[in-house]
């Protein structure tokens, strides 16, 4: 049965939830941009930043510019947020590090969890909204490269703390006793960091399989090989941090352990 698509209905909401709304509470108008809160975060600026619904060039593109821009606003604050640290490890302000690192570690997951909400474009939308799109590239991203400089920036500064304790990430790693256990739990939050960024990308790279396909012969609008996103997605931000793993494997010798199977209570040497 073919049901009739109650579009005055729809128009109707849609004009509905793009005026200022009566809110009983307050007795006043909400959405005209004067009150504090709307003072205060800007809403309308904000949202002028969006097409008016009769702009977009399908439904699903109000959501598409808004991941992006919502992507564009937290990339930001996490430069902010590294920007800070930084600051804190130059200091040697190892908890206030640690505390800032769970906001940014909260923070990329943040992002990760956003692309989510991309993933439910279906291929024949994101074909249509592609038309609009010019040759844009992720790699235009401010955000995204906002966060490499940080990042790196960040990486100096751990050589710097590293450097001023007079040890490697090694010896951090490998102290029988608590002395580098301050800094231990710095690079571990910091790996944590690093991995939600990574599965950020890969998350990303999932997106892209989805939406347009990831091979040799598929091209971005840039031109550029779908593909190359397979060795980019887990380039790490403090590549130092893995090698050490990388280096304590290759220096890490069997011996002393127990034979598999073998029984723990039988004598050494027996
Ligand atoms: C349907 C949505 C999306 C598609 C189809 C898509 C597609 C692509 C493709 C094909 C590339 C590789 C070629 C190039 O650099 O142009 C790329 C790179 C990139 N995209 Fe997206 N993207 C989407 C959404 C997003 C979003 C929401 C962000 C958030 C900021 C983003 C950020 C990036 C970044 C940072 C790169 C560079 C990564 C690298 O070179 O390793 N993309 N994207």
């Amino acid at each position: 049965m073919h049901v009739e698509l109650n579009k005055p209905v729809v128009e109707e909401l849609h004009r509905a939830v793009s005026e200022p709304i009566f809110n009983p509470i307050l007795k006043t108008f909400v959405g005209e941009g004067k009150l504090d809160y709307e003072v205060y975060v800007r809403t309308s600026e904000l949202f002028s930043l969006q097409p008016a619904t009769d702009e977009l060039v399908s439904s699903d593109e109000l959501m598409f510019q808004m991941v992006h821009q919502a992507q564009e606003v937290w990339l930001k604050l996490l430069a902010h947020e590294m920007t800070e640290l930084v600051g804190d490890l130059d200091r040697d302000a190892l908890w206030d590090a640690s505390a800032r690192l769970d906001r940014i570690a909260r923070i990329v997951r943040c992002l990760r969890d956003e692309l989510g909400v991309l993933e439910t474009l279906t291929p024949d939308s994101y074909q249509t909204i592609r038309q609009h799109l010019g040759n844009g590239s992720g790699q235009e991203s401010p955000g995204y490269n906002r966060l490499h400089v940080a990042a790196q920036y960040v990486s100096d500064a751990l050589d710097r703390l590293t450097a001023r304790r007079e040890v490697s990430a090694a010896d951090v790693y490998q102290a029988r006793d608590a002395r580098h256990s301050d800094l231990k739990r710095t690079f571990e939050l910091l790996l944590d960091v690093d991995e939600a960024y990574q599965m950020w990308l890969v998350t990303h790279f999932m997106l892209v399989r989805r939406t347009i396909g990831i091979s040799r012969s598929t091209a971005a609008l840039d031109g550029v090989p779908t593909q190359v996103l397979t060795g980019r997605m887990t380039q790490p931000l403090f590549r130092r941090l893995w090698k050490v793993r990388e280096e304590m494997t290759a220096s890490w010798e069997r011996g002393g352990g127990y034979v598999p199977g073998e029984s723990r209570h039988a004598e050494k040497g027996s």
